[in-house]
């Protein structure tokens, strides 16, 4: 009998479980505090625009950031590319992309080439989807207004090389989705020089669904997408010229950010080693018929990947491990077609393994001793 001190591996899709201190903040701030941010001067009111803004600067922290004033709150990820990629006004031009990007970057982008002729093309890299900086110039011409790329894969985990990147880029405006690194790989904002960052709150930072946004470096290149009540400058039609507030249309999600205000103050110690992670990789590359979807230089793999096996579909390998061993994944394309198209795995996808900080080395063992098990 093989047991797991935690089964759920789908961490990449949404993390679970939460640290104790979230579902207490959110449950505490509904029954006992309540209030809006930033509408009233009551008490109340004050105390939850306080919460609000902790996230954000606690926010502005981890993506390594000075200005978290430009740090902006949304439902999720999603919102915070569109709110990107519509926001810019692209029209008539062309938008760099990593081979490994997320439908919330591409279908986004699709709308805009139907409806803009703007069109999209792969920056060069290797054979696991890792951008190449140097030829990047190769690529860049004078259509280029946007280089957007997902910092780790959700496919692969495949990081990318965002501070060498920037050296090859000059001027054009970077977009970096840091949806799955947030929370366990380094965000250097500032650093890397983006314009533009993505995050959500429910993955890898542990929080609340519900919760994410995106910061933008230059509020004044990047127009609102959406209007509406910000309780300031309400004598006027058009939305604030000041972030956040620019693009904070509508009443926050209060309660979701005092359960990610809590997560990013009761963040747990990563239990699980690099070292048996490496251990785990190679030792499923020994499997007969499996392909392991991962980094080529396991230096650039962050907490997940995945597994294409020659004759079992990812769905069958998927329901294998639970049926037998209760272990909870996602097999298929992840959202991510354009990364199965580029790593050759389309349009049948893949089972994808995702860490959390609580999965232990013997949680990593008893994986490695599942799949050989499932695969043979
Ligand atoms: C790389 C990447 N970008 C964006 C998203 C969208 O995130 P959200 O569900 O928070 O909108 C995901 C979700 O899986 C993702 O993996």
């Amino acid at each position: 009998m093989i047991t797991f001190s935690n089964t759920y591996f789908d961490n990449a899709s949404t993390s679970w479980p939460k640290p104790v201190e979230v579902g207490k903040a959110m449950d505490e701030f509904l029954r006992k505090l309540g209030g809006t941010y930033g509408r009233a001067a009551y008490g109340r009111v004050y105390q939850t625009s306080m919460i609000v803004e902790q996230c954000r600067n606690a926010i502005g922290e981890m993506l390594g950031v000075s200005e978290s004033g430009n740090i902006v709150f949304t439902a999720n990820a999603t919102v915070g590319l569109n709110a990107i990629i519509s926001g810019l006004d692209l029209h008539r031009c062309e938008v760099l992309v990593s081979p490994l990007e997320h439908n919330a970057v591409m279908r986004p982008l699709q709308r805009l080439s139907e409806k803009a002729d703007v069109t999209w093309k792969l920056l060069p890299a290797g054979t696991d989807g890792r951008i190449i900086p140097e030829k990047v110039p190769e690529v860049i011409s004078s259509k280029t207004r946007l280089i957007i790329v997902n910092h780790q894969s959700n496919v692969n985990g495949v990081l990318q090389p965002v501070d060498e990147l920037r050296q090859y880029t000059g001027q054009i405006p970077l977009v970096v989705d840091v949806t799955q690194s947030l929370g366990n790989e380094p965000v250097q904002g500032d650093k890397w020089g983006a314009g533009f960052i993505a995050f959500t709150g429910h993955k890898g930072l542990l929080g609340p669904t519900g919760t994410g946004g995106f910061f933008v470096r230059n509020p004044e290149k990047l127009s609102p997408f959406f209007f509406g009540g910000t309780g300031s400058r309400s004598e006027s039609f058009e939305m604030p010229q000041f972030s956040p507030d620019k693009y904070e249309a509508g009443t926050h999600n209060t309660v979701g950010l005092s359960g990610l205000l809590a997560a990013l103050n009761h963040r747990p110690k990563q239990e699980w080693t690099r070292e048996k992670f490496k251990e785990l990789i190679q030792r499923l590359r020994r499997i007969k018929d499996v392909r392991i979807l991962g980094a080529d230089d396991f230096q650039h793999q962050g907490g997940l990947f995945s597994i294409a096996h020659s004759a079992y579909p990812p769905s069958t390998i998927a329901r294998r491990v639970y049926d037998k061993f209760g272990i909870e994944i996602r097999s298929g394309l992840h959202c991510a077609p354009q990364a199965h198209k580029y790593l050759d795995t389309f349009p049948t996808g893949s089972a994808r393994f995702a860490f959390s900080p609580w999965h232990t080395n013997d949680d990593l063992e008893k994986l490695g001793d599942v799949l050989e098990e499932v695969l043979k």
